[in-house]
C-alpha cells in the first residue's frame, strides 16, 4: 500500500506527486456540467460511463447536471495493470444498452492514445444514435492518434501516468481525491 503524505505518495514500487488538488479538479467539473448543460438544454442525453476508471468524475459530473440525464455503465478491456496503452479491445459490460436515436455523451476518465473511445463510438454508431459526443476529465494530446478528440476536456496534460480520483496503477490509487503524477525520483 502507500505512504501518504499530501504531496508524495508511493503505489507498489512507483512514487507519485500532487498534480491536480481535489478543489481545481471540483471547480473544472463545475465548468463541464455548465457546458453540457447548456448545449443539452432541452434534450434528455444518455451518459454512458466508462468503467472502472471514469465512476468518480461521473458521479460529481451528474450531480451536477440540471438535464436530466440517463445514466448507464460500460467496461471496455484495453489496459490489463500496464503502464501503456493496449491495441486491442473488448466489451465487457454494457452491450445491452440501447442508444439509437439518443443523444449519447461517452464520460471518460482519461483519453490516451484515443485507440479505447474509437473503437467504441465505432460499435455505437453501428446503432444509429442521433449523437454522440465524448467528455473526458483529462486528455493527453501528445499520445492521441485517434480520429475524434473529446468533446468536453477537464485537463490537457502532458503525457504522464497519473493516479486517483478514479484512476488507478495496478488497481490501487483510486480513492485518492487528488490527481496524482509519477514522479520522476
Ligand atoms: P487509450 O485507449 O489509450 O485512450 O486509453 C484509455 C484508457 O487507458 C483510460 O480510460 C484509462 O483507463 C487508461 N489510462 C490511460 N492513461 C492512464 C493514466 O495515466 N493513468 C491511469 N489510467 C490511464
Amino acid at each position: 500500500m502507500y505512504i501518504e503524505s499530501t504531496q508524495l505518495i508511493s503505489i507498489r514500487d512507483k512514487q507519485f506527486e500532487m498534480f491536480i488538488p481535489e478543489e481545481q479538479i471540483l471547480a473544472r467539473v463545475d465548468e463541464i456540467a455548465t457546458e453540457i448543460n447548456l448545449a443539452y438544454a432541452e434534450l434528455r442525453p444518455l451518459l454512458i460511463v466508462v468503467l472502472n476508471g471514469a465512476f468518480l468524475f461521473a458521479a460529481d459530473l451528474v450531480r451536477r447536471l440540471t438535464v436530466q440525464p440517463e445514466v448507464q455503465f460500460i467496461r471496455i478491456s484495453t489496459y490489463g495493470d500496464q503502464m501503456i496503452s493496449s491495441e486491442t479491445a473488448q466489451i465487457l459490460l454494457g452491450m445491452e444498452i440501447e442508444v439509437e436515436d439518443r443523444d449519447v455523451i461517452i464520460v471518460e476518465d482519461i483519453v490516451d492514445t484515443g485507440y479505447t473511445t474509437d473503437f467504441f463510438r465505432e460499435h455505437l454508431s453501428q446503432q444509429s444514435p442521433k449523437s454522440v459526443r465524448l467528455a473526458s476529465l483529462l486528455f493527453k494530446p501528445d499520445n492521441y492518434r485517434g480520429t475524434q478528440a473529446p468533446d468536453f476536456i477537464g485537463f490537457s496534460i502532458a503525457p504522464d501516468f497519473v493516479v486517483g480520483y478514479g484512476m488507478d496503477y495496478a488497481q490501487q490509487g483510486r480513492e485518492l481525491r487528488g490527481i496524482y503524477r509519477l514522479s520522476a525520483n
